[in-house]
């Protein structure tokens, strides 16, 4: 019956696009979970496992106005290293952090999703397309 053949086809059609699709949506909280650990292996060190920072040494990057809903200011410091004096809920810091440019763009993304909606009630996000720009 071509009819019926025709709209089996279409229905297993559909089936395949839906698969190809799935895969490559992110969710936020997969993001997240995925910049935890980039975190923990890359600043954790010096920003410190809660984010709070080294007072004087390294500035906090859990309720940091600077960054908050900035997340394009995240990405440059990984990217471009951070240097120079900044203020950072009234104390100073005038260090040094190295550029971590080795990250791939979707690391990045991830560590920056994770930074802002853990850490300074923020759900802007940068896709690893936007890094990739940023480069
Ligand atoms: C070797 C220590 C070190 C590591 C590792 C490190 N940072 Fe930093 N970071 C610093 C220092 C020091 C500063 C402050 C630099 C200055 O005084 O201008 C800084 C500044 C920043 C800032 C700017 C904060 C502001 O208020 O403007 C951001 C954002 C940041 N780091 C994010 C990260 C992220 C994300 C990672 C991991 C991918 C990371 N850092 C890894 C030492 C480090």
């Amino acid at each position: 019956m071509p009819l019926l053949r025709r709209v089996f086809n279409q229905c297993n059609r559909s089936v395949v696009l839906l698969a190809m699709v799935l895969p490559a949506a992110h969710s936020l909280a997969d993001d997240v979970t995925a910049g935890k650990a980039v975190y923990q292996k890359n600043c954790q060190a010096c920003h410190q496992p809660t984010g709070a920072g080294i007072k004087g040494a390294f500035p906090p990057l859990a309720d940091n106005p600077n960054i908050k809903d900035n997340p394009e200011h995240i990405a440059n410091s990984i990217l471009k290293g951070q240097s120079g004096h900044i203020t950072v809920n009234g104390d100073s810091y005038n260090g040094m952090m190295p550029p971590l440019a080795h990250l791939s763009d979707e690391n990045i993304a991830d560590v920056v999703a994770f930074i802002l909606a853990e850490w300074n009630e923020s759900k802007t996000t940068l896709s690893a397309a936007d890094i990739k720009a940023l480069r």
